[in-house]
C-alpha cells in the first residue's frame, strides 16, 4: 500500500516513512541542529533529463524528516552555465531551468516547513560566473561602474600574471581581459568564475539583497561557499611558496605548496561577516561557512564572538584521512576555541567519501561512524552528506569525468566526482534517481543492500543506525545543551561528560576499558558490537563510540 505525502502526491520509493522528532525550536535552535548536504544534481531528477532537481528534492524530503534531519543544505540551484556544476552563478535570484523554478522552490520551502525541516541555500560569494551580467559589463566597459566588482590588476614587466596566485582548479589564478585592455583579472578557480572585489562595498549592497530576498523566499540560512576567501590582500603580494612545483602535479597539490596568506584567510573577510549577519539577522538567517583553514585561531575569529558566522565547517577534520590522534586533538582545540561555531562532517561533495577515505568496506564504514557519533557529542552543528546514511563508499564513474578539476587537467588526475554519485533510491535496475537512459554523471549501479528503499525497511540496517545517531540531540538535549567536560584523552580516544551522559570514543584499532560507562544504561552505539563487559571491565571495541547515562531522568525536548 502506497502513502500520502503532506503535498498530497501518492508516495514514491523512500517516501513511506514517518517524520519522527519534533522541530527545534528557539535563536539558537541551529546549534543542536543536525544538517544533511544535499548535492542536488544527483539527489533526485523528476523531469527525466537526467539531473536532479528542487521537485526531485521535495518528493523525498520526507525521507530526510525520517531520518529525524533538521536542517537540509542545498548546493546551488541558481541560474549557471554549469562550468562548475553551479558554484559559477549567473543570477543569484534565478533558479536554473535545468533544476526547477521559482514554483518548484516554493513547493519545496511549503514542504520543508510542513514537516518541520529548514532549508540553507549555498550561496557563492567569492566568484560570480563569467556569464553574470556584472562581470560582461565589466569587460564591456573599463570605466563603468561594473569594473570595480572584480579583482583587475596590469601585467607585471614581462607581461605576465601579476602576481604568483594560483587556481585551485589548475594554472595561474588570473587571465587577460576578454575584452582587450590589456588587464588580468583573478580567479582563484576556474576563468570562468571571475573572482568578486569585496573591497567594493556596492559587492556587498549587491549580496544584502540576495540574501533577503531567499529569506523572503523561505530560506532558514546559508551555506557560504569559500568563506575563507573574499577579500584579498590590497597589494596583491604573491604568496610565500612552501615547495616546488612541476608540471603533472595535481592542481590540489600544486595549490598546497603555496601558503594562501593574501588570497585567503584573511582577517578583512571576519571582520566583512558582520556585515553579512547584520544582513539578516532581523530575518533570523544562519550563516555557516565553507572554512577551509589549518589555523584555528583564525577560524576562531570568524565564529567565536557571534557577530559574524554562527558556524564554519572544521574541514581541517571533515577533509582529513584518518588519523585518529590528530583528529581526536584537533577536534578539542577547536571545541576550546570557537564556542560552539564549528560545522562538524566527514563528508562532503569536494572529496572522497569517508567510508573509502577511511579505509573502505566494513571498516571504511566503522570508522565512519565512530567518527560521526563522536562529533555529534562536541558543540557545533553535525552535517551528513546524501548517500553517507547508506555507507556509500566512493562512486565508479563509466562515463566522462565532470569534475573541471580532473577534466580540464588531463587523464588520470583524481575527480571530486567519487562523491557525486546519484542516490540509489530503490532496488530497480535504475535505481529511481532517473527516467533518462543515462545519468549527468554516469556510475556503476550500486549494490541493491546500499539502496534507501532496502535500508528504511531492514531493521539492522546502516540507515537505521544514522536514525538513532541523528535523533540522539533531541532526546538527550545535555548532548549539546549542557556544559562539555573532557574527563580524559589517550592517544585516538577520548571520553567526554555531558551531565549525567558519557561519551566514549575509541578510534584505535585495540579495545580499551571504560571505567566511565560502568553500569551506565547505554542509548547508543556506533557498532552492534561496540561496549561489552568482560570480566567485570566494560570495554569499548576499537573503532567504535558508545553513548551511556549514568543516571537522572530524561530532560524534555522544548517543542513549543
Ligand atoms: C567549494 C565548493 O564546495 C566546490 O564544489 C566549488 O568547486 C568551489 N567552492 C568553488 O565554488
Amino acid at each position: 500500500m502506497q502513502a500520502h505525502t503532506p503535498t498530497g502526491r501518492t508516495a514514491g520509493p523512500g517516501e513511506n516513512v514517518p517524520r519522527a522528532m519534533a522541530r527545534l525550536s528557539g535563536a539558537d535552535w541551529w546549534r543542536g541542529a543536525v544538517g544533511y548536504e544535499v548535492y542536488v544534481r544527483s539527489f533526485q531528477d523528476t523531469d527525466g533529463n537526467g539531473v536532479g532537481d528542487l521537485a526531485g528534492v521535495t518528493k523525498r524530503l520526507a525521507y530526510l524528516a525520517a531520518l529525524g534531519i533538521d536542517v537540509v543544505w542545498l548546493t546551488p540551484f541558481f541560474a549557471s552555465p554549469g562550468f562548475d556544476h553551479g558554484y559559477d552563478v549567473s543570477d543569484y535570484l534565478a533558479v536554473d531551468p535545468m533544476l526547477g523554478t521559482l514554483d518548484d522552490w516554493e513547493q519545496l520551502s511549503a514542504t520543508a516547513k510542513q514537516l518541520g525541516l529548514r532549508l540553507f541555500v549555498d550561496i557563492v560569494p567569492n566568484h560570480t560566473s563569467s556569464h553574470h551580467d556584472w562581470f560582461r559589463q565589466a569587460v564591456a566597459d573599463p570605466t563603468g561602474p561594473f569594473r570595480d566588482y572584480y579583482v583587475w590588476a596590469d601585467p607585471t614587466a614581462d607581461g605576465g600574471p601579476p602576481n604568483n596566485w594560483v587556481s585551485h582548479f589548475g594554472g595561474p589564478a588570473w587571465t587577460m581581459d576578454p575584452g582587450g585592455s590589456g588587464q588580468y583579472y583573478c580567479h582563484l578557480f576556474l576563468p570562468e568564475q571571475p573572482d568578486l572585489n569585496w573591497a567594493n562595498p556596492k559587492v556587498m549592497e549587491e549580496f544584502a539583497v540576495i540574501l533577503r530576498t531567499w529569506c523572503e523566499r523561505g530560506a532558514d540560512g546559508f551555506r557560504i561557499d569559500v568563506a575563507h576567501g573574499l577579500t584579498k590582500d590590497p597589494e596583491l603580494r604573491d604568496n610565500p611558496q612552501l615547495r616546488e612545483v612541476h608540471g603533472g602535479m595535481h592542481p590540489m597539490d600544486v595549490f598546497a605548496s603555496f601558503q594562501h596568506v593574501h588570497d585567503l584567510h584573511r582577517h578583512e573577510t571576519a571582520v566583512l561577516f558582520r556585515q553579512w549577519r547584520d544582513a539578516v539577522a532581523d530575518l533570523g538567517a544562519v550563516l555557516v561557512g565553507e572554512m577551509d583553514t589549518r589555523n584555528v585561531d583564525r577560524f576562531a575569529e570568524y565564529v567565536k564572538d557571534q557577530n559574524a558566522l554562527h558556524a564554519a565547517f572544521v574541514l581541517q577534520v571533515g577533509l582529513s584521512d584518518w588519523e585518529p590522534e590528530t583528529t581526536i586533538t584537533t577536534m578539542l582545540e577547536y571545541q576550546t576555541k570557537s564556542n560552539g561555531g564549528a560545522a562538524w562532517e566527514v563528508s562532503n561533495h569536494d572529496q572522497s567519501r569517508a567510508v573509502s577515505r577511511y579505509g573502505g568496506g566494513e571498516l571504511g564504514l566503522r570508522r565512519t561512524l565512530a567518527l560521526t557519533s563522536l562529533m555529534g557529542a562536541f558543540d557545533g552543528m553535525l552535517f551528513i552528506y546524501q548517500g553517507e546514511e547508506l555507507g556509500l563508499f566512493d562512486a565508479e564513474v563509466v562515463g566522462n569525468a565532470e569534475d573541471p578539476m580532473s577534466a580540464r587537467n588531463g587523464e588520470g588526475m583524481w575527480s571530486r566526482d567519487v562523491a557525486r554519485g546519484p542516490m540509489p533510491w530503490s532496488t530497480d535496475p535504475h535505481r529511481s534517481f532517473t527516467s533518462a537512459p543515462v545519468a549527468w554523471l554516469d556510475t556503476k549501479p550500486l549494490p541493491f543492500e546500499l539502496t534507501a528503499d532496502y535500508q528504511t525497511d531492514s531493521p539492522h540496517s546502516t540507515w537505521q543506525r544514522y536514525r538513532q545517531l541523528v535523533g540522539l540531540r533531541k532526546r538527550y538535549p545535555a548532548l549539546w545543551q549542557s556544559p562539555f567536560e573532557l574527563i580524559s584523552q589517550g592517544v585516538g580516544h577520548v571520553t567526554i561528560g555531558r551531565d549525567d551522559l558519557r561519551i566514549v570514543a575509541n578510534l584505535t584499532d585495540e579495545p580499551i576499558a571504560a571505567s566511565e560507562l560502568d553500569g551506565a544504561d547505554i542509548i547508543f552505539q556506533s557498532a552492534s558490537d561496540a561496549v561489552s563487559v568482560v570480566e567485570g571491565v566494560t570495554l569499548v571495541a576499537a573503532e567504535a563510540t558508545v553513548v551511556g547515562r549514568i543516571a537522572a531522568p530524561l530532560v524534555a525536548v522544548d517543542v513549543s
